[in-house]
């Protein structure tokens, strides 16, 4: 029998209920990853200085956090090579991805030292800033806390920039455009 709010359901609860939960053990991870991805994102490249030369990362854990003080954050997994840059570098910028920048997004995704774009800068503190994002945050490092296999980096921001169009969206695995 419906109830008075089954009108608001988009599908049968059975369709939650029926598979096995994800509850933490051996082989559940995937479950797990899967009820993530379920929360579309938004797409971020965030850029360092090292003493290497510049270095990005695509991700899509970025959070925005306080406006006052302005805060941010974002989570690099322990597994990646670029951790420890990332978790010590006193400045960075995360930079907003747009529809078009799919090949951008792909470029950090597998490697980080190659910074042979057209239009990069940088900024005041040597951080690479890309062209043609959505969105810009340049950013001090405000604390890194622990997050299980992750790190959670908290950055002040400095300086923001946007502008208008449409966003590259993250979603069960899948890059696409966001329709409103
Ligand atoms: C859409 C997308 C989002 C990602 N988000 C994150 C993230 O939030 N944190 C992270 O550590 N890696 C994330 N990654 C993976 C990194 O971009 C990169 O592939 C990974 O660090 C590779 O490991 P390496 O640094 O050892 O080369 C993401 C990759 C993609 C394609």
């Amino acid at each position: 029998m419906d109830g008075p709010m089954s009108y608001v359901r988009t599908a049968p609860m059975t369709d939650l209920t029926e598979p096995d939960p994800f509850v933490p053990g051996p082989g559940s991870e995937r479950r797990f990853r899967d009820a993530l991805g379920a929360y579309a994102t938004g797409v971020t490249v965030i850029t360092t200085a090292t003493g290497h030369g510049p270095l990005g990362m695509t991700a899509n854990s970025f959070a925005s956090l306080s406006l006052d003080p302005p805060l941010v954050l974002w989570s690099p997994a322990r597994s990646s090579r670029r951790f420890g840059a990332f978790t010590t570098a006193p400045h960075f910028a995360i930079h907003i991805l747009a529809a078009e920048q799919h090949a951008l997004c792909r470029h950090f995704a597998r490697q980080g030292h190659d910074f042979d774009l057209p239009g990069v800068a940088l900024n005041a503190q040597g951080v690479p800033v890309l062209p043609g994002c959505l969105a810009v945050f340049e950013c001090a490092r405000e604390a890194v806390h622990d997050g299980g296999d992750h790190a959670i980096v908290v950055g002040r921001v400095l300086a923001a920039r946007s502008r208008p169009g449409a966003p590259l969206v993250f979603s069960a695995g899948a890059m696409g455009g966001f329709a409103p």
